[in-house]
């Protein structure tokens, strides 16, 4: 009431004032729920996500925002981090549903890998700082990128006709932001991850720097391969690979025309 009351106050008196952006800004990574996003959002996807079920009055709330805005942040592309404000009554059915008893409350959705739409619920009852959430959620999220050793990469390309990712790494943790893209572009581009120490596998695709990222494709001719030269980010990853497959996750997922439009551009990758 008071914020509202400022603001309308300063618009009155036409004022520059700070617009309320809202408890978890468009300006943070946090997703702010629905009845109507739900779903669509922490069902239907092969992301982990924690929910935060939250209250604008409640002190213990707003303690934890700022961490919360963090680990949004930090878990951006790898996991998603969202939140349904309980004290707007169009959401309640939602707290009720997750039978929501004080503020905030955190849970835990993971994909069922059995039952799509289905995901593993649990409650979180970790520390509320922001490592504690990320730690937390990256031990939970799921991995579909494919371990190999030296012997295993050429079978594993045999495998399938789809284009494959490559990630030569220093060792055999897969960066999270290589599982984040593994989920974007489940099912059209496979990942796979060999570690420096596979010295037979680096010397077949002439790697001496690690880490090197390599897109194999096939056609009738046979086996090609490209090497990554851009940033090893996730953005200018994700939109490189748009010109290999159709990326069913992601935040730009939905601009698929413009997409196809840039695939048929000539490609910026260096064929060995
Ligand atoms: C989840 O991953 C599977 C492959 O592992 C894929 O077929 C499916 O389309 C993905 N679902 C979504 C919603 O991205």
């Amino acid at each position: 009431m008071l914020v509202t009351g400022s603001i309308l106050l300063c618009q009155l008196l036409m004022l520059l004032c700070p617009v309320y952006a809202g408890f978890y800004g468009s300006d943070t990574a946090v997703i702010n729920l629905t009845p109507k996003t739900f779903k669509s959002e922490i069902y239907d996807t092969n992301y982990t996500s924690v929910v935060e079920f939250y209250a604008e009055w409640c002190g213990h709330c707003k303690n934890l925002r700022p961490h919360y805005t963090k680990a949004a942040k930090s878990l951006k592309g790898v996991a998603k981090v969202a939140a349904v404000r309980c004290d707007d009554d169009s959401n309640q059915p939602l707290c009720a549903r997750y039978n929501v008893k004080g503020y905030p409350t955190l849970k835990l959705f993971r994909p069922n890998v059995k039952v799509p739409s289905s995901p593993l619920i649990e409650d979180y009852d970790g520390g509320r700082t922001a490592k504690a959430i990320v730690d937390t959620v990256l031990s939970k999220i799921s991995n579909k990128v494919r371990r190999l050793k030296a012997e295993d990469v050429q079978p594993w390309i045999d495998e399938s006709n789809v284009p494959k990712v490559l990630l030569f790494h220093n060792d055999a943790n897969t960066p999270p932001m290589y599982k984040g893209l593994a989920i974007d572009y489940a099912g059209s581009i496979n990942f796979g991850i060999v570690r420096k120490s596979e010295k037979l596998a680096s010397k077949e695709y002439g790697v001496t720097k690690f880490p090197t990222i390599v897109i194999i494709t096939t056609d009738e001719e046979g086996d090609h391969r490209h090497i990554y030269s851009g940033e090893l980010k996730k953005e200018p990853l994700y939109e490189y690979l748009s010109a290999f497959g159709t990326p069913v996750e992601g935040t730009r997922a939905p601009k698929k025309q413009k997409k196809a439009k840039q695939a048929s551009k000539p490609l910026q990758h260096e064929e060995l």
